[in-house]
């Protein structure tokens, strides 16, 4: 059987690296792509069948180049993981049109001008879309005003590309992550929210970076391969629980 190629944004730390060492041990080869070049580099570097691509995902002329590139190196693509994203907590008031910019250029543009790149590639091999979204697009919450909307944006989009593609076999579905201790979460989860986190989601902890990185894989796979349009939480419960207050608990 001839080797997948997967293409992973955000790749060079966190959830986008784990979801890379996976593909990896499933047999795939990956490009990563990544702006932070130093980082993305040495990552790379340590892994076999990787190959990094340096690239802003929210500009566009970048992302046409970086799609060529990508395409080149094994001549497929089969799997494209939209990941990188940037968090920016604020109140609405606070949060001026550069803040809001820069979320949605990154977490919403960005998912839009890599996807639309690799269509072409994604058609010949009847390959997978996998757009990482978050809770945060799936229940309201105070401060999330530019991140809430961006990520509720890129499960609408999901469903979007699911319903377009799928006459050329091209799966699209989304992952909504839980709270995972990456540079991401960190840099805007105090010991208060990590607090509460823990008391609302019924699995009682954070998820890791492999947890999601499973759930990712297996959507791009061909074990999956009748579904699609699919927003799957990997959140330990968070989502389902409603009226999930803590005080009602035993
Ligand atoms: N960690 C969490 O708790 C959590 C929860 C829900 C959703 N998510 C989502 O998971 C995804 C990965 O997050 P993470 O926690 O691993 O974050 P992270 O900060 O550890 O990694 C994100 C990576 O994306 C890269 N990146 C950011 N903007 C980019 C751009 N414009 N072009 C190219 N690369 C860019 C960064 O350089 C970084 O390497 C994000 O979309 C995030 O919103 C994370």
């Amino acid at each position: 059987m001839e080797q997948k190629t997967a293409l992973v944004t955000g790749a060079a730390r966190g959830i986008g690296l784990a979801t890379t060492k996976l593909f990896l041990e499933a047999g795939w080869s990956v490009v990563m792509v990544d702006r932070d070049a130093e980082v993305l580099q040495s990552e790379a570097a340590a892994l076999d069948n990787a190959t990094a691509i340096v690239c802003d995902v929210s500009d566009p002329q970048a992302v046409d180049d970086m799609a060529a590139e990508a395409v080149a190196i094994n001549g497929r693509i089969d799997a494209v993981v939209n990941n990188a994203g940037v968090a920016d907590f604020g109140p609405i008031e606070e949060t001026d049109f550069a803040r809001w910019r820069r979320v949605m250029e990154t977490n919403l543009d960005g998912v839009f001008l890599v996807s639309q790149a690799l269509i072409p590639a994604l058609k010949i091999t009847k390959g997978a879309l996998l757009n990482i979204a978050s809770i945060s697009g799936l229940r309201a919450s105070t401060l999330r005003v530019a991140y809430g909307t961006s990520k509720a944006a890129v499960i609408q989009l999901t469903k979007q590309q699911a319903a377009e593609l799928g006459e050329y076999g091209i799966r699209a579905n989304c992952v909504c992550p839980g709270p995972v201790r990456t540079k991401l979460a960190m840099a805007v989860h105090s010991q208060d929210i990590i607090d509460a986190y823990h008391d609302a989601i019924p699995l009682n902890r954070y998820g890791s970076e492999q947890e999601i990185a499973e759930v990712i894989v297996f959507l791009c796979s061909d074990k999956a391969s009748y579904v699609t349009g699919q927003i799957v939480a990997a959140d330990g419960g968070f989502e389902s629980t409603g009226v999930g207050l803590p005080a009602l608990r035993k």
